[in-house]
């Protein structure tokens, strides 16, 4: 299910910035990425730690659901975080959306949902099994951890999610751009060790890109 446009213009409006606006409501409007997460977390009313938040679009659409109370969002770029502070600010969310300007990494005092959405792929491949881990200790025992990436295969949809990234890093959208796609047994490998059984399922909504949903639980 994609949200109705009403939640995407009210959304889109709390962010000062035109191109922002545009963004999301496309985003919104072509990414099922939101609605599956809260799927995923539905009925269990925890709080969620989002590693590599961007804008905190997440927040404010699992907050327009009404499916949590408190909302934890951590990206290292000071624009997108100043942003989407702002935008909660104006929406009266500034309490229940905390965004936090720091790396991916950085432990915070909550356990409870996580997810990590298209973010594991911009660091290094020595960095994604820590991030992984990092995000089992912040899962609470009856949490979900929500990963969405684009996954190694070799299919036509990694190779044209190659050249997306590619033109991501050439436009500075995500300074440094991708590191490194995990494959499928990577994530298994630092995940279930741990204890954390994982379901895999395509997620490539209206784009030609490799992305798969994962969602974990203990
Ligand atoms: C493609 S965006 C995804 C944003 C958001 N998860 C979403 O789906 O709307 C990837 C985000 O990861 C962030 N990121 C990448 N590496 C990071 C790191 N080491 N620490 C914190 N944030 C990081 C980037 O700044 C960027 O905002």
């Amino acid at each position: 299910m994609i949200p109705d446009p009403g939640i995407r213009r009210r959304i889109a409006s709390r962010f000062s910035r035109a191109g922002d606006r545009i963004y999301i409501r496309g985003k919104l409007a072509t990414d099922p990425v939101y609605t599956a997460t809260a799927n995923a977390i539905e009925g269990r009313r925890l709080p969620l730690l989002d590693i590599g938040c961007g804008l905190g679009l997440l927040g404010h659409y699992l907050h327009a659901c009404d499916a949590l109370d408190e909302y934890i969002g951590l990206d290292h770029d000071g624009r997108k975080i100043a942003q989407g502070r702002d935008a909660a600010r104006r929406a009266g969310l500034g309490d229940a959306i905390a965004l936090r300007e720091t790396d991916a990494a950085t432990p915070q005092g909550v356990r409870g949902h996580v997810a990590m959405l298209d973010v594991l792929h911009y660091l290094p491949r020595e960095r994604q099994d820590e991030l992984l881990a990092f995000a089992v200790d912040h899962l609470a025992d009856d949490g979900v951890l929500i990963l969405r990436n684009v996954i190694r295969d070799g299919s036509w949809r990694y190779r044209a999610t190659v050249w997306e990234e590619k033109f991501i890093k050439a436009v500075g959208w995500i300074p440094g751009g991708a590191q490194y796609f995990p494959t499928e047994d990577d994530i298994r490998r630092v995940l279930e060790p741990r204890g954390i059984r994982v379901a895999f399922r395509p997620l490539f909504g209206r784009t030609p890109y490799n992305s798969w949903l994962m969602t974990a639980t203990r």
